[in-house]
């Protein structure tokens, strides 16, 4: 089982920006948690990339066909506009979950719209960056079931 965790723009400032939201600990912190958590639950590798550019993040999406089983995305902002990732995550036809550090539902209205969930199978919201851990957990539970 190999996963990839795909984190769009801004994430990679995690720690500078509104930690009141995001919290205090930076993206190399991200990092180590999914490293962490791929090793613990036994996937053979997780790779963790990040883009501040919508047509990166849909190349990294194309790219994954036959190389990972399954998708961790935050698309982050592109979560709310981007029909681009939606059907980039649809062509490829890789399980996906959707994970939020914060708790999207409970913030301003255009947050409360996803376009990548309708090709989620799974969304996990407002646990932080251990979310990314639950998140691998469920990827791993759908890719065994
Ligand atoms: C986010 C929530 C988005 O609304 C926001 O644009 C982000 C991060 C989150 O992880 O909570 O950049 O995806």
């Amino acid at each position: 089982m190999k996963a990839l965790i795909i984190n769009g723009p801004n994430l990679n400032l995690l720690g500078i920006r509104e930690p009141d939201i995001y919290g205090s600990e930076n993206y190399a912190a991200l990092e180590r948690i999914c490293l962490a958590a791929g090793e613990k639950l036994g996937f053979e590798s997780v790779e963790v990339f990040q883009s501040n550019h919508e047509g990166a993040l849909i190349d990294k999406i194309q790219q994954a066909m036959g190389v990972f089983d399954g998708i961790v995305i935050n698309p982050a902002a592109y979560t709310h506009t981007s029909v681009g990732i939606l059907d980039a995550l649809k062509a490829v036809q890789i399980p996906a979950v959707e994970i939020h550090i914060s708790d999207v539902d409970a913030r301003e209205s255009f947050r409360q719209v996803s376009y990548a969930s309708m090709a989620c199978f799974a969304r996990v919201t407002g646990e932080g960056l251990a979310g990314y851990a639950h998140a691998l957990e469920l990827l791993k539970e759908h890719l065994e079931a």
